[in-house]
Parts: C-alpha cells; sequence; structure tokens
C-alpha cells in the first residue's frame, strides 16, 4: 500500500488528498519585518520585474509567479524576503512571541521559524536557535545573518539533554518544538520524501520525538507557551507524541486560532484513544488551502 493511502479512513475526501500530493507546490516567500514591509517588497518585486501574489490569509507571504525561484531576486539577497512554505509560517504565530521574552526554537535550522521569531519580537529579547546538525546551523548563521537578525544565540546540543547553564539557569517564557519527523507533508515540495518510508522509522523518530518535547516542556517556565509541530500526517508522530506529555508533565493543549483551513486533532487511531483536548491541535492537509501538510499544536505549562 502506498504509505499516505493509510490516512484515506481520516480525510475528507481522499482522492482530492492524493491528487494535491501529486502537484508540485508553489514557491513562497515571507516578507522579513526586520527589514521591510509587505508594501516595500511589492514595489520592489514590481520593479524587479518579479510574478507574485498576495497569500489570502497572511499578508507578509507571497506566492511567487511560474519559474520564479526566491533566491533569484535582490530582495531575497538584502534579506528582505525568505522562502519559506507558507503553511511553516504556522507554528510561529501560534507561539506568538512578544519583544523582551526569553524565545527557545529547540529544533532551528536552516532557520525559517527562527527568523520569523525573531522579527515577531521586533528583533529583542533572548531568542535561541538550537539545532544538532552542524552543517544546517551554519545556514542559520547565514539566514539569520541575511535577515539582520540581532537578538539570536546559536547553540548544538541534543535537544533531549538541552541544558540551561548557558541561560543562567532560567527556563524560557515560550518554546518551538519543530522536531524531525518522517516529513510525509513535504511531498509535494521533495517527491522522494517518503521513497523510505516504513513503519519502523515512524516509531523510531517518535521516541526521537518524546524526548525533545519532554525537555522542551521541563525547560518552559510555569505558565509559558509550548508548540509543538511536524510536517507529517503520522498520528504516531502527532497526537501520540502529544498524549504522552500530558500523561508525564503538568500541561494543556490549549486552543490557537488558526488563519487557514485546517481540521481538529484525532481522538483515536488504529484502537488508540486520545485525550478529547487533542481536537485543539490543528491537522493541515494540502488540498485545503494547496499548500504541503502541517500538523501544529499549543500547550501551556502548568502554574
Ligand atoms: C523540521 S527540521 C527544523 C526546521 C526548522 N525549524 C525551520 O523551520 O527551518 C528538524 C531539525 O531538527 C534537528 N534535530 C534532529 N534531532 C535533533 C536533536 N536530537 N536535537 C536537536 N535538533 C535535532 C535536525 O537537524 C533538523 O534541523
Amino acid at each position: 500500500m502506498e504509505p499516505l493511502s493509510r490516512y484515506d479512513p481520516i480525510i475528507d475526501d481522499p482522492s482530492a488528498f492524493h491528487d494535491a500530493c501529486a502537484r508540485p507546490l508553489p514557491s513562497v516567500v515571507r516578507v522579513n519585518e526586520i527589514k521591510a514591509t509587505p508594501d516595500s517588497v511589492r514595489r520592489a518585486f514590481e520593479e524587479a520585474g518579479v510574478e507574485f501574489e498576495p497569500v489570502g490569509w497572511h499578508d507578509g507571504l507571497f506566492r511567487l509567479g511560474g519559474d520564479e525561484s526566491p533566491g533569484n531576486s535582490w530582495p531575497f539577497v538584502h534579506g528582505w524576503v525568505y522562502g519559506q512554505e507558507e503553511v511553516s509560517a504556522v507554528p510561529a504565530l501560534a507561539l506568538d512571541p512578544e519583544p523582551g521574552e526569553r524565545v527557545l526554537d529547540c529544533c532551528a535550522a536552516p532557520g525559517s521559524k527562527t527568523t520569523q521569531l525573531a522579527a515577531r519580537m521586533d528583533d529583542r529579547g533572548l531568542l535561541v536557535g538550537n539545532d544538532n546538525n552542524l552543517g544546517r546551523l551554519s545556514a542559520l548563521r547565514s539566514n539569520a545573518e541575511r535577515c539582520g537578525v540581532s537578538n539570536l544565540v546559536v547553540t548544538r546540543q541534543d535537544a533531549r539533554n538541552l541544558s540551561l547553564k548557558y541561560f543562567d539557569d532560567e527556563p524560557f517564557d515560550r518554546t518551538l518544538v519543530d522536531v524531525p519527523c518522517s516529513c510525509e507533508g513535504t511531498i509535494r515540495k521533495n517527491p522522494d520524501a517518503i521513497e523510505n518510508w516504513s513503519m519502523d522509522h515512524v516509531e523510531g523518530i517518535a521516541g526521537v520525538q518524546k524526548g525533545i518535547l519532554d525537555r522542551s516542556i521541563e525547560i518552559t517556565r510555569p505558565g509559558g507557551t509550548v508548540v509543538y509541530s511536524t510536517c507529517t500526517f503520522a498520528p504516531e508522530e502527532n497526537e501520540a507524541v502529544l498524549q504522552h506529555a500530558i500523561e508525564q508533565y503538568d500541561c494543556r493543549l490549549v486552543e490557537y486560532d488558526l488563519p487557514l483551513e485546517g481540521v481538529p486533532g484525532l481522538t483515536e487511531w488504529d484502537g488508540e484513544t486520545f485525550d478529547e483536548s487533542m481536537r485543539n491541535a490543528k491537522r493541515i492537509y494540502p488540498h485545503h488551502n494547496d499548500t504541503g501538510g502541517f500538523f501544529c499544536a499549543k500547550l501551556e505549562v502548568g502554574q
């Protein structure tokens, strides 16, 4: 069986879902509000002859025309825009950091969400961008520099045992947990994404995800916010990981506004039941908004 067919029973229109997964993904850029505004980017694209159209649900995202590539224009080179799949802009909106806060992005490279968080923080406060992959960390650093981010500290730690000793032993106000996953939802960008899909891999990576989410909850202050996201559909990597967290820790799933179409998280899958609050998580399917696939949940740590 083709791996994505295992989701047919939970999807409203399986044939539209499979058709969307087979179509290439539109190229999208996010305006970097540290250096530019949606209006200045619009003018720059018009002057440079770049074809683009606005994305209805977010005024800082533009879809580029046919053959345009995000990296081919001067607004990209100067850090006015960042090439970012539109659905990947959701977790930073859900985390909603304030200028001046202490924010951790524990799996940060190559930095699409880190640079978005820095802009939402008005480049103020402490933003830690952590990843365990050195090559990807250099991409994070160069992307942050291009975007003019100055409130970022980059660290290389295994997020499952991330130490606070470099940060005055103080917990974070908000933590983004954008974990490694089986990447099923990226199939439109990378048709090979699920070539080596196996249940063993899904179960193995779910163990890593649980470890990363556990540690993220431990190092976020009481009353603080943790956002958990993946670009995959597998409930084993989404609801089951959150179920593990709410059983182990004093934390709860809370509602958040999603400005594009999504469906609630699952309360059962393959004979397993999950807490009713799982409905506060959002599943985003490619055929609903012509995007990649995504999962995003917001947790509040107990007081
Ligand atoms: C989904 S990607 C992150 C994408 C990134 N948030 C962005 O928006 O550009 C997951 C990242 O987790 C990193 N990673 C995998 N295992 C990790 C671990 N144990 N600790 C920290 N980072 C890890 C990978 O190197 C990868 O960069």
